[in-house]
């Protein structure tokens, strides 16, 4: 059945005014009853303006859209997506102790673990120097050749775990823009270099572009017989990885269940494990699979999928604040936010339900964001004072991994609460009256300085509390906010996992690549465009 936000908006305009504070003033248990904890991982939502009815009535939303159902067919190997006939399995890739799983009546797990095994066998190969580069030296460096599901994954994790990486150094390439792979492989040495092309489906533009200017770099200094050493494929087209001249042995596939945006757990991971090792990387799937059994047994109101998934629906469907920032205080996070447009943005960006009918409501919202506390320093002047509201995703852990630098993580710590706080309780305009006045303003002045002092507060926040970013951590994180765009998907009635709306434009790229090559005069290309085109053709 379809979900009705009505009934919410009904309440959240009778609790209009509301102030969060006066939520934690009625309720002294409030900073309990409105967070959850899963294996370690912490989840506050009391800084958001939801009381107990209106939670209730979010809750009601999974009844009605079926989640549980939905969730289960999921996991076992139900064609859930189905614009695209597909399984949606990616969860299969952790499932390391579990049930078999079947699709289309055939089990898929000897598959993924022997896959597993393989990528094992090769990374530490790799890694202990058995297995070599054409002149038989040891490889000091990967380069993954990918974008998207790809890339983002990989790169993101391979930033957050650095403490772990002990392997090879590993560089990505994804934009088809020359000065990217230009930039990689001018510092490095083919003869010591190993090169991944990472693509599901072996046809991505950008990626086949990159991995022949990677191959002619390569086949200038190693020569054609070196292809067969230095290059690896990580991909579901087995027949393209051939036609490229990829050795078969070092093709590690994957079946077309797995999305491009959650494939990080099986061979698109590789250039992680050959990073980190097999024994982090296998810490990382079982933090994802113990959030997959959270997800799967946890009662909804201790549901950490379900509560991120409540808490964005309630601020992007029913408050109507069309953006979330994504506020990790965990340097190596970086490339998160980034992570997480791709994940939820391609996921739940989409303009029709399942049967086709145009959307009764809006999609996913916009997510960005950046590591605290650079943010703090860049937009934040925004969130605090700017008249849109937005809501955000603090993430912080309790421990670095920089021991002899515990007074900075002190540091990091008190400004991601700090911030909370501030967006929380505001300053008034008599607080800001009584600051300026002691400054020394007076009359007309005093007043207009303060206005500029004040700072609304009521301003919705989450916290993720972690105890370190080790890669079970990540990896637990990682199937939280993969399960939550699941769970915000089914609600809205959508399919999370196909992505229609990347499709046209490629199409005009390549009809728009004879144009700009003076090949073809682009009859019936709109005006703009036309002289875009005259203007940038060289
Ligand atoms: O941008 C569209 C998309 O299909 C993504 O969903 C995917 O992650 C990316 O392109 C890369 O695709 P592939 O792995 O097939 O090269």
């Amino acid at each position: 059945m379809a979900v009705d936000f009505t009934g919410l908006k009904i309440l959240n305009t009778a609790a209009e005014g509301r102030h969060i504070l006066d939520l934690f003033d009625a309720d002294s248990t409030r900073a309990q009853t409105f967070s959850a904890q899963a294996d370690g991982l912490f989840f506050d939502y009391s800084k958001t303006n939801l009381d107990a009815q209106q939670k209730a009535a979010l809750f009601d939303l999974l009844d009605v859209a079926d989640v549980a159902t939905k969730r289960d067919q999921m996991f076992t190997g139900a064609k859930i997506n189905d614009t695209e006939g597909r399984a949606v399995l990616h969860t299969a890739l952790r499932n390391l102790d579990g049930d078999d799983i079947f699709v289309d009546g055939s089990g898929v797990m000897d598959d993924v673990l022997n896959t597993l095994t393989r990528m094992t066998e090769f990374a530490n190969g790799v890694r202990n120097g058995d297995i070599t580069s054409s002149s038989g030296a040891a490889f000091t460096d990967v380069v993954n050749i990918g974008i998207g599901g790809s890339d983002l994954g990989p790169v993101m994790a391979y930033e957050s775990l650095k403490p772990y990486s002990d392997g090879p150094h590993c560089h990505f390439v994804s934009n088809v823009d020359g000065a990217h792979i230009h930039d990689i492989l001018k510092d490095l040495d083919p003869q010591t270099t190993l090169v991944l092309v990472a693509s599901k489906t072996f046809t991505t533009i950008e990626t086949m572009t990159n991995a022949e200017t990677a191959k002619k770099w390569l086949v200038a200094k190693v020569g054609e017989a070196g292809v067969s050493s230095h290059f690896a494929a990580l991909s579901t087209a087995q027949d393209k990885t051939a036609a490229f001249g990829i050795n078969p042995d070092l093709v590690f596939g994957f079946e077309d269940w797995v999305g491009g945006r959650y494939s990080l757990w099986g061979p698109i991971g590789l250039p992680l494990m050959l990073g980190i090792g097999p024994d982090d990387f296998m810490q990382i799937l079982r933090g994802a699979q113990a959030m997959d059994t959270h997800f799967k047994t946890a009662p909804w109101d201790e549901n950490l999928p379900a509560l991120l998934a409540l808490t964005g629906l309630w601020h992007n469907q029913v408050c109507g604040y069309a953006t979330r920032a994504v506020l990790p205080y965990e340097q190596r996070l970086v490339r998160l936010p980034a992570y997480l447009q791709q994940l939820e943005m391609e996921s739940n960006g989409k303009r029709v339900a399942m049967d086709g009918a145009d959307l009764p409501f809006h999609s996913g919202p916009v997510v960005w964001g950046e590591p605290g506390t650079n943010g703090q320093h860049a937009f934040y002047q925004l969130i605090h004072q700017g008249t849109r509201v937005i809501p955000c995703e603090f993430m912080v852990g309790k421990y670095g991994h920089e021991d002899d630098l515990a007074h900075q993580h002190e540091l990091l710590v008190s400004n991601c609460l700090a911030q909370s706080e501030a967006l929380l309780r505001g300053r008034s305009l008599e607080e800001a009256q009584s600051i300026m006045a002691a400054k020394g303003f007076e009359g007309d002045e005093l007043d207009r300085q303060a206005r500029h002092r004040v700072f609304p507060g009521n301003r919705p926040t989450t916290t993720l509390v972690y105890d370190k970013l080790t890669p079970f951590v990540l990896g637990q994180i990682i199937a939280l906010y993969e399960h939550r765009v699941f769970v915000e998907g089914v609600v809205l009635g959508i399919n999370s996992f196909d992505q229609w709306g990347v499709e046209l434009g490629k199409e005009l790229a390549v009809a728009l690549q004879p144009v700009l090559a003076g090949k073809e005069d682009g009859a019936g290309k709109d005006g703009s465009t036309l002289n875009l085109v005259n203007i940038l053709k060289v």
